[in-house]
This record gives structure tokens, C-alpha cells and sequence, in this order.
């Protein structure tokens, strides 16, 4: 048999073959690709062969060995797949599934959470406004106008291109957006975030979280008002009872600050009280006039009463937290000690 009729052989050898599993594959490879190959030794017999018939064998070398090769990749594919598909078939569906890690609430979420339904309990709704916020809803129309030193405590971050937009200082622009939409009988609770321009440190931060309150509607007092933040605390801290120290805000006249009596039983209550018993919560007062006013709300018909409470201090207090950064560097390792507390 010549070298061509020798070659031709093993080119219809190398496309009829079907091996049908690993090793099969694995023999077909050593037979036509490993080092000492059946094609290997007819190369060599490119001497023997006439000069004219020298291109076309060399050209027959050259296809019999990509037949073998092309053979060898699209067999072991085909060799693999199947493989593939006989481990689908052996998946086990009734095998328990990998754990899914549940996520918690945030200890700020559920303060605030608490708070607000504590609120609801007695009729109050709750209400929403942006965190970018308009100069005329979060100091003119809550009695601060541009030039009033008032603004000072309340340093804010604005915006490069619109003098007039900044992030809200205080959840208190929620009542001017609440009262110029409608009408009273108004009874809002206002959870969401706040900011303004201060150092971070243990004790604040350039962010944070208020609930507002809103009260107003005919011949409200400030004795309702009373009676209605010593209902507070004592859902929230089972307080007995309450104290409204004179303090003043502009929007609100006469206006308190309220402390909740946690008492001195323990070296915690002392040290979260500085040594009085009492512990410092929110801002309040019965709604100015004015503001009333420049809500369109008639002042001489309706009375309301606000009050706002910053949630960082409480949760601080109500989990004994040494630091407000905690709550916004996104450590788990804080975060999932309040996986229970939802
Ligand atoms: N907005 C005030 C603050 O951020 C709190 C406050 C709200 C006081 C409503 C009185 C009435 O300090």
C-alpha cells in the first residue's frame, strides 16, 4: 500500500470513529495526536514520493492531522456534556437548600418605628416631605426669616446651584407642608432624616433622624399637649411621669423642652441622667400664630400644638450605645445584635 493510499486509510479511520466514553477518547488520542502517533512515521515518507505528488501529500498530512484533532475537541465536548447531564439527573431536590442569611431592622428603623406607632394608637397619621428641602419650608415659614440668628443653630448644607434648596435641618418643614396642603382637624406624626453642618463625634453627627409631631384643630391647649407627650413616655420608656422646662423656639410660643423621669435606681439611669433622674427628649410648644398664619390657617379659629425628637439620642439611651458613628458605618457585627429587638 503507498504512503497515500496508507494515509487515506487513517483520514477515513479518524472520521468514522466514535468513541463512547473516556478511555475510548483517551486511545483515539493516543493513536492519532500522542507522541509516537500513526501519522508521525508517513511523514517521513514525503522522501519516497514523486516531485510532482510532493504539495498534494504534504497538503494530505496536513488535513488528516486536523481531522484528528477537530475529532478529538467535538468528542470530548460531547463527552462532557453528557457527563453534565447525568449529574442533573442525580441532583436530589429534597435536599435542604443553603441557608439564606436574614437581615435585621436597623436599630434607628426600629426607634423610630416604635415611636411612630405609639402615635397612631391615638389617631396621629403619618406624613412625608423631602429631604431636599426649600428655604421658605424649613426656616421662613417656620417663623425664621433670612436674617434671624436662629438659623445659626441650625447650619445646613446647600445646594451649588440653587441658593434656595438645602437638606432640611429639622422634620420641622413637614408641618409647613402638611398645614398649606389642608385643613385641620390636622394630628401628623413625621418619622425621616435630617442634617446639618456640625464636626462627627461620639455625641452628633452631620446626619440623623427626627419624628415631628403635629397637633391642631379647635381649643386645643397646651394641656393637651401635656397630656398627650405623658402618654408618650410611657409607652416608650414606661416613664411615670414628665417635665416642661421654658425654652424657646421660633415657631412654637410658649415653647418646652420635655425630660422623662427615668429615675436614679441604677449607675445607668445615673449616668444617662447626669445625676438628676430626668432625661432630656424633645423640643415642643403650642404652634405660634404667626405660623398659623403663614400656613393659611385661620389663628383665630385653630390652636395646635408640634413637637419634635431626635431618634439617635434615644436609641443611644434605650441600648446603651457608646457612639453615634455606630449607627452609620454599617458594621454587622453592630447591626446584628438588634435582630431581636424588631
Ligand atoms: N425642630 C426643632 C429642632 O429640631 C424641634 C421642635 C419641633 C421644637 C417642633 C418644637 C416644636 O430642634
Amino acid at each position: 500500500m503507498s504512503a497515500f493510499d496508507q494515509l487515506n486509510a487513517l483520514l477515513q479511520e479518524i472520521k468514522s470513529a466514535h468513541p463512547q466514553n473516556a478511555e475510548e477518547l483517551e486511545q483515539f488520542r493516543i493513536r492519532f495526536l500522542g507522541t509516537k502517533n500513526v501519522i508521525k512515521p508517513l511523514m517521513g515518507e514525503i522522501k519516497t514520493v514523486p516531485n510532482e505528488q510532493k504539495k498534494d501529500f504534504g497538503q494530505l498530512i496536513n488535513r488528516t492531522v486536523s481531522a484528528a484533532e477537530a475529532k478529538f475537541n467535538a468528542l470530548k465536548a460531547e463527552l462532557e456534556a453528557a457527563a453534565e447531564d447525568s449529574d442533573a439527573q442525580h441532583l436530589d431536590l429534597t435536599a435542604p437548600g443553603e441557608p439564606l442569611e436574614l437581615g435585621s431592622r436597623h436599630p434607628i428603623a426600629i426607634t423610630m418605628n416604635r415611636i411612630v406607632s405609639i402615635f397612631e394608637r391615638i389617631g396621629f397619621v403619618v406624613a412625608d416631605g423631602p429631604e431636599i428641602e426649600d428655604d421658605w419650608h424649613n426656616f421662613t415659614a417656620m417663623n425664621t426669616p433670612e436674617d434671624h440668628p436662629a438659623r445659626d443653630m441650625q447650619d445646613t448644607f446647600y445646594l451649588l446651584n440653587s441658593t434656595e434648596m438645602l437638606l432640611r435641618t429639622h422634620t420641622s418643614p413637614v408641618q409647613a407642608r402638611t398645614m398649606t396642603s389642608q385643613q385641620p382637624p390636622i394630628r401628623i406624626i413625621a418619622p425621616g432624616r435630617v442634617y446639618r453642618n456640625e464636626t462627627v463625634s461620639a455625641r452628633s453627627h452631620c446626619q440623623f433622624h427626627q419624628v415631628e409631631g403635629l397637633y391642631i384643630d379647635e381649643g386645643v391647649s397646651f394641656a393637651d399637649m401635656k397630656q398627650t407627650l405623658l402618654y408618650f413616655a410611657k409607652e416608650m420608656f414606661g416613664a411615670p411621669k414628665i417635665r416642661l422646662r421654658p425654652s424657646f423656639f421660633p415657631f412654637t410660643e410658649p415653647s418646652a423642652e420635655m425630660d422623662v423621669w427615668i429615675g436614679m435606681d441604677n449607675e445607668r439611669n445615673y449616668r444617662l441622667s447626669k445625676g438628676t433622674g430626668w432625661l432630656e427628649i424633645m423640643g415642643c410648644g403650642m404652634v405660634d400664630p404667626d405660623v398659623l398664619e403663614m400656613c393659611g390657617i385661620d389663628s383665630k379659629k385653630y390652636s395646635g400644638f408640634a413637637f419634635g425628637m431626635g431618634i439617635e439620642r434615644q436609641a443611644l439611651r434605650l441600648y446603651d450605645i457608646g457612639d453615634i458613628r455606630y449607627f452609620f458605618e454599617n458594621d454587622v457585627r453592630f447591626l446584628r445584635q438588634f435582630a431581636s429587638a424588631m
